[in-house]
């Protein structure tokens, strides 16, 4: 541990980030870290550009998509890394399965660091330089912290974007429980937000502004306006914003540690983009970018490394309908889950029936001692129950698996363990099965259609 002030490691911090994002700029291409497969729901066909998901380190993720020509090619970057908090966050998966109900807690991500604030400086400035890279002539980046960081940030980013780019700090001001009887309650965020160049895009948004007494004022030329809490003027917006948090009661909520409320994406998204911008988060969460910008018609890129983090995000985009996107993942040819067993017929040509018989897994590498038990229970009674999610490619040309059949599980009970896929089947086809189950692990198996049944072929 070095016995140097924060400030004196700056200018070390800032060498030795800028020598490691350059050599990921320098690398030649590696196609062999990732592996696709597209998700891509029959009811949604979308335009030709599909949307991406990366599950891994964004620094290389970054690499892979300055390699691919993405180099000034976003118009919104937002971020919101770990704050330094120095705990492991987790999130909450609720399984049903024969009228019971269970709740087992998963890890999400490790915001623990070995040098602490030093660390944490290293690991966010190559990738904070390589944003810079990525953004287009007018692009903004929003980059949310609070107040354990963000000081330190900024100095950061004044290096990297340029002190004359930096537009504002938002304070991002929520309610939410826990008060301190030895200092103000901390019920702020900070989003620092810079720009690549003075032409930037900024579609002013406005809010309401109520009277005084919640009266009219009547001024000429004012218009005014009435709802339930009284009379307001509309405004644009500041950099103090009040928006709440994703509670535990919110719709929109998860269950994944930090997820960010839609309204505060739909603000930075609807101010600085254009539809059909391309927008990207490379530490993404529960995915609340992703969905936003697709609500709003507007082109997205996340990236993330955790299993918790990709699954949510697929189930989310699943769940919302969304566009075909494609899914990739680090060193995506391992088959880190377990084993999905089925059997299939193909009937009165016409009918795939599938019948799902059990998952065997082993699920020491995945949960923590206090919920062995439970876990062990409901994979003796319901391993079915641990399958998240299912797609299929019905004609696997040996190339990216297009997963246009999807079945997700709802948190209220199993997939239905028969499924009957109308199709155009031929003997001798191959059919490719992708599976994940509740803790982001997942494989891919090849079948065949021969005599009429579904035969094993490979597991991929
Ligand atoms: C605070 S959470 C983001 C929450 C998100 N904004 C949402 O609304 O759900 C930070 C995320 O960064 C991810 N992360 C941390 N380091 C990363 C890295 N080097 N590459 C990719 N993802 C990373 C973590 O896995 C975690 O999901």
């Amino acid at each position: 541990m070095s016995s140097l002030h924060i400030i004196e490691r700056l200018p070390e911090i800032i060498s030795s980030g800028k020598k490691k994002a350059e050599e990921v700029l320098n690398r030649s291409k590696d196609d062999s870290l990732y592996n696709g497969q597209i998700f891509f729901p029959e009811s949604n066909q979308g335009d030709s550009w599909i949307n991406q998901f990366y599950q891994g380190d964004n620094l290389l993720v970054m690499g892979k998509l300055i390699k691919e020509g993405y180099k000034g090619k976003l118009d919104l970057i937002y971020i919101d890394p770990p704050f330094l908090t120095k705990t492991k966050h987790n999130g909450k998966i609720n399984i049903v399965a024969q009228d019971k109900e269970y709740t087992f807690e998963l890890f999400a991500y490790d915001d623990t660091w070995e040098e602490g604030l030093y660390s944490y400086l290293k690991m966010i400035y190559p990738r904070l330089y390589l944003m810079r890279e990525l953004l287009s002539d007018r692009g903004t980046i929003y980059v949310h912290l609070d107040y354990r960081t963000v000081h330190y940030v900024r100095i950061l980013m004044d290096e990297i974007f340029g002190e004359e780019n930096f537009m504002n700090e938002i304070i991002w001001a929520y309610k939410s429980g826990g008060v301190s009887k030895r200092y103000y309650s901390r019920k702020h965020d900070n989003i620092l937000v810079y720009t690549k160049t003075k032409d930037y895009i900024f579609n002013p948004q406005q809010e309401k502004s109520y009277n005084r007494d919640f009266k009219p004022y009547k001024f000429k030329g004012v218009k005014e306006y009435q709802d339930e809490i009284g009379w307001y003027t509309l405004v644009n917006l500041k950099d103090v914003w009040q928006i709440d948090m994703v509670g535990r009661t919110s719709r929109e909520r998860v269950n994944y540690a930090s997820q960010k409320p839609e309204a505060l994406m739909e603000r930075i998204i609807l101010t600085s983009t254009d539809e059909n911008s391309i927008v990207a988060d490379f530490f993404a969460g529960s995915g609340t970018t992703g969905i936003v910008a697709e609500r709003l018609n507007r082109r997205w890129i996340m990236s993330d490394k955790g299993d918790l983090s990709s699954i949510t995000i697929h189930k989310r985009l699943l769940e919302n309908a969304s566009k075909p996107f494609y899914s990739f993942k680090e060193n995506n040819r391992a088959r880190d889950g377990g084993k999905l067993l089925i059997k299939g017929e193909y009937i009165d040509n016409k009918t795939l029936k599938i019948h799902l018989e059990r998952y065997v897994v082993d699920i020491d590498i995945s949960i923590k001692k206090k919920y062995r038990q439970q876990m062990e229970e409901l994979i003796d009674n319901s391993s079915l129950s641990l399958i998240e999610f299912i797609g299929i490619d019905l004609d696997f040309d040996g190339k990216i698996p297009l997963l246009r059949k999807q079945y997700t599980r709802d948190s209220n009970k199993a997939l239905d363990s028969n499924m009957a896929i109308e199709g155009n089947i031929k003997e001798g086809q191959k059919i490719l099965v992708a599976y994940k189950d509740v803790f982001g692990k997942g494989n891919y198996d090849l079948y065949q259609i021969s005599q009429g049944r579904l035969i094993l072929c490979q597991e991929y």
